[in-house]
C-alpha cells in the first residue's frame, strides 16, 4: 500500500497488444505520474538504424546509442531523437519489423536501462515495456505484468493499424504478433517474462478503464 503523494515507481511488462501502453498512458494522467514508454526507445534506436543504413548487430549503431538524444515531451506523448520529433516516424511498418533484432543487442539494451533508470531517479513514475519489472526496475513499488489472448491482442493491433489507414488482415497481425512473441521471450537477454513478484492482469475480456481502475486500486486501496 501507497500513501497518496509520497514517490512511487510502478513497472509494468507484457507483451504487444496486451493494453499496457494505453493502460499506462491513462494511470499517468488520473495519477500525475511520469509516463515512460520503454519501447518508444528501442523503436527511437531502431529508426536511428534505418535512417543511417546501420545493421542492427553493427557497432557503429551502438556508438550512436551512446551519442544520440533521446527525450520525452508531453509526458510521452512526443518524443525526440537529436532534437528531432519522430514520435509518428517510430510506428510505421518498417520500424516494427526490425525493432525486434535491436532490442536483443546487449550493448544497446545497457545503454537504454541506464537513460531508463536516470528517468526513473527523478520522481513517481509508471513505466512500462518487456524488462522494467525484471531489469531496470527490480525495486519498484508495484509490478504488473499485462496479458491478453493472441486473437484479442491481434484484433487491438488492426484496429491501430486501420485508424492509421495502413492496410493488414487479422490473419497477418495474429501471425505477426506470434513471431513478435516469439523473439521477445526467446532472447538471450532480458527476455520478456513475468517477474515472479509482479501480478498478472488478464485484459483480454476487460475494457481500458476497467484495467486502470484494477490498478489503482492495487495501488491506493484505501482511497475508493
Ligand atoms: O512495446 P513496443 O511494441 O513499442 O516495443 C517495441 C519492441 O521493443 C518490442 O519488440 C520489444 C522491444 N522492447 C524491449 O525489448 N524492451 C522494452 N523494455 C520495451 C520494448
Amino acid at each position: 500500500m501507497k500513501e497518496v503523494g509520497s514517490q512511487v515507481t510502478i513497472a509494468m511488462d507484457g507483451p504487444a497488444g496486451s493494453g499496457k501502453s494505453t493502460v499506462a498512458r491513462r494511470i499517468a494522467e488520473k495519477l500525475g505520474l511520469l509516463y515512460l514508454d520503454s519501447g518508444a526507445m528501442y523503436r527511437a534506436v531502431t529508426l536511428l538504424a534505418l535512417q543511417e543504413g546501420l545493421a542492427a548487430d553493427s557497432p557503429k549503431l551502438i556508438d550512436r546509442v551512446k551519442t544520440c538524444h533521446i527525450e520525452f515531451m508531453d509526458n510521452g506523448r512526443t518524443i525526440l531523437l537529436d532534437t528531432k520529433d519522430v514520435s509518428v516516424q517510430i510506428r510505421t511498418p518498417a520500424v516494427n519489423r526490425l525493432v525486434a533484432d535491436v532490442a536483443k543487442i546487449p550493448e544497446i539494451r545497457r545503454e537504454i536501462v541506464k537513460h531508463q533508470q536516470r528517468i526513473g531517479a527523478e520522481g513517481s513514475i509508471i513505466a512500462e515495456g518487456r524488462d522494467l519489472t525484471t531489469i531496470v526496475f527490480p525495486n519498484a513499488d508495484f509490478k504488473f505484468y499485462l496479458d491478453a489472448s493472441v486473437t484479442e491482442r491481434a484484433k487491438r493491433r488492426l484496429a491501430e493499424l486501420q485508424a492509421q489507414n495502413e492496410k493488414a488482415t487479422l490473419v497477418a497481425v495474429e501471425a505477426e504478433i506470434r513471431e513478435r512473441d516469439k523473439k521477445d521471450t526467446t532472447r538471450e537477454h532480458s527476455p520478456l517474462r513475468a517477474a515472479d513478484d509482479a501480478a498478472t492482469v488478464d485484459t483480454t475480456d476487460k475494457t481500458i478503464e476497467e484495467v486502470v481502475d484494477l490498478i489503482i486500486a492495487h495501488v491506493y486501496p484505501n482511497e475508493r
